[in-house]
């Protein structure tokens, strides 16, 4: 195997790069978890996570990966047999559809393209149509990692509300979360379910719950059963800072350092950072001529860019060349977009300069791959994070006209 130097891009949409702060601050000795040290960390952590989800009310975390969360979700708040309304837009939705139908329940999936996110007016039909009110979920994948593509859940909550439907509104936040706005309370969402690995800028092996007032209600009537992902445990052993059994302690040094990381930078400004990053993706994407798999600009992902390769073209044998000959990692296409897709993520512990050496990697990958394209992406991208609004541009005309005025010659 050929020794590469340098740092690995790690640019797939998840799990992402780890910031040394975060890596560092893991890099201590595990301490007891039954002890006051551990306590104090603990509440630290479900405090910050707070204003992380945008919540006044309960997070749970679980030593688990993202599909653990999945699972909570619904054996906390459902029983078997309940209808539970979930929506085709990629490899992940039909994936938590899975698990509700294995689980016992009665998963009614709304088609999709995989190209679209989900449609409130859809969700508004379907809901209005339900009388009887025997739906009790609705389930929605925030942004479609498989995909990207996210779906507008503010506009869904509103949906919800317009046809008067009780059902309870569950949000994967898995690749949103700390990198896409996302509030949990503002958008009455029951129970958002997190990862760690992708916008919390840490290792995968914890993933989280936020739950509102009525999910937690809805625990009483449930009759799934559950002991692992039960939340009423959970919450209870974290009123005084401890869980009912041995958690992820050493993530969760790197979880209160990303906290840290996340509200210095402060939220508005995270969003905007991923804003940026992606939409010189994009420009990138269309110099080289490439498709964005999203067809709806605005549900453009702010963490990641799907790319179609032309018709023909593998885009899993291109991901290879630029694995072996440039130490990158992009995300391959899942499920039937396998080949045909390829996707960069730009999120988490991510800059301007990190973007432009992905985007080397992708348009020499090009070259090499021998796919169809013109050369100047990353041109595009760093005019535009060079100048976002365009502005340098007039700034430069308002001036030549001030210099024409006072000397009667443009310089
Ligand atoms: C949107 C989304 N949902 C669910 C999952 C599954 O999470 P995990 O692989 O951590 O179990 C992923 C993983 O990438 C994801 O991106």
């Amino acid at each position: 195997m050929t020794v590469q130097r340098g740092r690995h891009f790690l640019q797939i949409p998840g799990p992402t790069n780890v910031p040394d702060r975060v890596l560092r601050a893991m890099d201590a000795p595990t301490i007891d978890h039954r002890g006051p040290e551990f306590a104090t960390l603990t509440l630290s952590i479900l405090e910050g996570l707070k204003s992380i989800f945008q919540t006044a009310g309960d997070v749970v975390i679980f030593p688990s990966s993202g599909t653990g969360a999945w699972e909570a979700s619904l054996v906390n708040t459902l029983s078997p047999g309940d209808k539970v309304l979930m929506f085709e837009t990629g490899h992940f939705a039909m994936l938590w559809q899975r698990m509700a139908k294995t689980l016992g329940l009665d998963a009614e999936v709304v088609p999709g393209d995989w190209r679209h996110g989900v449609d409130p007016a859809q969700v508004e039909n379907r809901l209005a149509a339900d009388r009887k009110h025997e739906i009790k979920a609705v389930a929605v994948v925030h942004n479609e990692t498989s995909t990207g593509v996210t779906s507008r859940i503010p506009e869904i909550r509103k949906a919800i509300d317009r046809a008067g439907h009780p059902a309870l509104y569950m949000v994967d936040t898995i690749s949103s979360l700390a990198s896409i706005d996302y509030r949990h309370d503002e958008w009455s969402v029951d129970v958002t379910v997190a990862g760690s690995q992708k916008g919390l800028m840490l290792p995968p092996g914890i993933a989280f719950n936020a739950i509102s007032a009525k999910a937690r209600a809805a625990t009483k009537s449930s009759r799934f059963l559950k002991s692992y992902w039960n939340w009423e445990e959970m919450i209870a052993a974290n009123k005084s800072g401890f869980f009912p059994y041995t958690p992820a302690t050493n993530l969760l040094y790197g979880l209160h350092e990303a906290i840290r990381m996340l509200l210095e930078e402060g939220l508005e400004n995270v969003f905007a950072r991923h804003a940026r990053l992606a939409e010189a993706a994009r420009r990138a994407a269309r110099a080289w001529g490439l498709e964005i798999l999203c067809l709806d600009p605005a549900e453009y992902s702010n963490t990641l860019t799907a790319l179609l390769t032309p018709e023909g073209h593998d885009a899993d044998r291109m991901r290879k060349l630029i694995a072996e000959r440039f130490n990158m990692s992009l995300g391959t296409g899942l499920g039937k977009l396998q080949g045909r897709v390829f996707r960069i993520g730009h999120l988490g512990d991510f800059n301007e300069l990190m973007l432009a050496g992905t985007l080397a990697g992708v348009e020499m990958g090009l070259s090499l791959a021998g796919i169809p394209h013109t050369k100047g992406g990353i041109q595009a991208a760093m005019s535009y994070l060079v100048d976002p609004h365009g502005k340098e541009k007039d700034d430069r005309a308002a001036s030549n006209i001030q210099r024409t005025s006072k000397t009667g010659v443009s310089k």
